[in-house]
């Protein structure tokens, strides 16, 4: 039997990890499955356990159970532990697992490798302080940006982000209302708020001229996000797909300790005339 791999979560009929992991297995040779599992939102653990106990050899956690697969986990990445999150299970021999978060990988390489991001005196402002800012707000610092600015609705949470990643990086916390006057290289949705069609509510004028957006969603239309940037003259406003596709190349990374190569398959997702692979 192929090895077993899938992605859990709640809901899980969307997902595009399928997919993806599907493309970087035939690309490399690699001999696996990889299926999607509903997750019950009341029984997580046992989910996870009925997967592994059948065989599995890795899961990909998604919404909304990364905080539950970071406690569940036996073991944990640094970047996972500092993130409070587990996006990738790996089942280590003796049956232990251990927990990992490719995300913030995710969106740094596809901001550098994809679309030829220089942080280097970049400042960058992130919208958003909750799961999916804390994911990625490491790998961010330690791209030795010139000033991470975090923005949240609630002021706390943003306060606590920032206390966070103090020993990382330059990083400050501000209100939405503290904004008058700034410029950002970078801005970086990592809010809900799209969900729901909307914008956090910015400073229309905090996008650099030649500033970049970035929405950590993605859609097949562009987010409410990138149209915000796209109306601000953004010289590039990227979705969260490349993001996607670079999580899920790492997670195949730790699990195959083979690299895939992503630029086909980004492609691919984004204008889907022709199947994958
Ligand atoms: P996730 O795991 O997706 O990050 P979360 O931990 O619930 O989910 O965090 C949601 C983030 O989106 C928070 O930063 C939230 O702001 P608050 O902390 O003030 O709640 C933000 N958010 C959600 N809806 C928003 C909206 N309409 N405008 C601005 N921010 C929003």
């Amino acid at each position: 039997m192929s090895d077993q791999y899938a992605v859990i979560g709640n809901p899980i009929a969307h997902s595009k990890s399928p997919l993806i992991h599907a493309a970087f297995a035939r690309e490399t040779g690699q001999d696996l499955e990889y299926g999607r599992i509903l997750g019950n939102p009341y029984d997580f653990a046992g989910d996870v356990r009925r997967f592994f106990a059948s065989g599995g050899r890795g899961l990909n956690v998604t919404v909304p159970f990364k905080e539950a697969a970071w406690a569940l986990a036996d073991e944990r990445s640094h970047r996972a532990e500092i993130a409070g999150a587990v996006n990738t299970l790996i089942r280590l021999d003796g049956g232990r697992l251990r927990g990992d978060n490719t995300d913030g990988v995710g969106l740094v390489r596809d901001l550098d490798r994809n679309h030829g991001f220089r942080s280097p005196a970049a400042r960058v402002l992130m919208l958003g302080a909750g799961g999916a800012a804390r994911g990625v707000l490491i790998p961010l610092l330690d791209t030795g940006l010139a000033q991470l600015v975090i923005a949240n609705r609630t002021h706390a949470r943003a306060l606590e982000l920032a206390r966070l990643g103090a020993a990382f990086g330059p990083v400050e916390a501000r209100g939405f209302d503290q904004l008058d006057g700034e410029r950002f290289d970078l801005i970086i949705n990592a809010t809900a708020a799209g969900l729901t069609g909307d914008v956090p509510d910015i400073p229309d004028d905090c996008l650099a001229q030649d500033g970049w957006t970035y929405d950590m969603l993605y859609g097949d239309t562009p987010t409410a996000f990138c149209r915000w940037g796209q109306a601000r003259g953004a010289t590039r406003a990227i979705d969260g797909l490349g993001m996607l596709v670079e999580q899920a190349a790492e997670a195949f990374w730790l699990w195959r300790g083979v690299r895939p190569e992503t630029a086909r398959v980004i492609a691919e997702l984004r204008h889907p005339s022709q199947p994958i692979g």
